[in-house]
């Protein structure tokens, strides 16, 4: 059965970095990680250069970005323009971000929850007439670093509008990582009594360390796409306390362990966490990290041997 991992670190992961990336490093790092095997990758946002410096120039990225016709890339959009610069550039997929909490979207996108759930139904309704699609983040789906826990039924209630609005995927995101399986139960239980589970796609962060368990709990309510970040980069400059992403080499060896496919093969992946290290000065490197890393080094030796 086949499973599949977004790659969010070009952009969820990079926004939030000290050091910012030129545009040709950026397409260095997505050249890296689709060269062993990702097929879905958000490459960058569309937004204010002033609200996030890490990002400006994404326009310029998009139309260099390798394997367009084997990759799905993404791009961010806060607002109608980001729509229009991204599908300028050539983006097929777009994604909106509503967060569920009225603080969280004042802090982030300076708008209102009411006028956030508008702009992001229009961007939906209008991706659908143009042949775009676009994808609707549930930002601080469990918890809001501002206004505490939600209620599961606030996050099917924006889900259900975005569904009916158009949004080719709903994507449940835990910004801050303070979700355990529980609440993921509870949440995907509302949110899919109105829509099928290929609709859903989940995004958590680690900074309890329970992604993984979160992973799995969403696996068993038949979600079979993940957002994961390389290395684990990354972190929101707009919700304190908020670490990286789940990272791409956890998430791909859980699930192949256990037998889902991905098209990836987890050893890949430790050249491709060195090089984005490289790229960004961060530190990287999921929980199995240091494991894969040993079995990589094993298997280069014996390749080296049987020279
Ligand atoms: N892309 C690029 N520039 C944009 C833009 C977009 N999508 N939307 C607005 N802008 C520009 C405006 O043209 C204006 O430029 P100027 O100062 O040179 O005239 C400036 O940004 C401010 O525009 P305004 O409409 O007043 O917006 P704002 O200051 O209230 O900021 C956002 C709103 C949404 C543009 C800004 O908060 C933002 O980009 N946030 C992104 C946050 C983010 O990426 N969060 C993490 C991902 S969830
Ligand atoms: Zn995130």
């Amino acid at each position: 059965m086949q499973v599949r991992v977004n790659e969010v670190g070009p952009r969820d992961g990079l926004q939030s970095q000290g050091k910012t990336l030129t545009v040709d490093e950026r397409l260095a790092m997505i050249k890296a990680l689709v060269k062993v095997g990702l097929k879905n990758v958000e490459a960058g946002s569309f937004v204010s250069p002033k609200a996030v410096p890490q990002m400006a120039g994404t326009a310029d990225l998009f139309p260099q970005l390798p394997e367009r016709e084997f990759v799905h890339y993404s791009g961010l959009v806060p607002n109608m323009r980001g729509y229009e610069l991204a599908t300028q550039a050539g983006a097929e997929v777009v994604n909106v971000v509503l967060s569920v909490t009225e603080t969280m979207n004042q802090k982030n996108i300076r708008m209102s929850l009411n006028d956030t759930a508008r702009v992001c139904a229009e961007i939906a309704e209008r991706g659908s007439q143009e042949g775009v699609q676009v994808q609707a983040y549930l930002a601080v789906a469990f918890e809001c670093p501002f206004e505490g826990l939600v209620a599961p039924g606030v996050v099917a209630h924006y889900g259900e509008l975005m569904h009916q609005a158009g949004a080719s995927k709903i994507i449940v995101a835990d910004t801050i990582g303070a979700a355990n399986p529980v609440m993921v139960r509870h949440v995907l239980d509302g949110l899919l009594a109105n829509m099928p589970a290929e609709k859903v796609s989940c995004h958590f962060h680690d900074t309890r360390g329970m992604a993984l368990a979160n992973i799995l709990a969403s696996l068993d309510f038949g979600v079979r796409e993940f957002d994961s970040s390389i290395g684990g980069l990354g972190g929101c400059p707009f919700s304190p306390g908020a670490t990286g992403n789940v990272a791409t080499e956890d998430v791909v060896l859980l699930l192949d362990s256990m037998g889902y496919e991905t098209g990836i093969r987890p050893l890949d992946l430790v050249p491709v966490v060195r090089a984005v290290e490289t790229l960004t000065g961060a530190s990287l490197g999921g929980k199995s990290y240091r494991w894969l890393a040993q079995q990589f080094e094993k298997q280069t030796e014996v390749a080296g041997h049987g020279e």
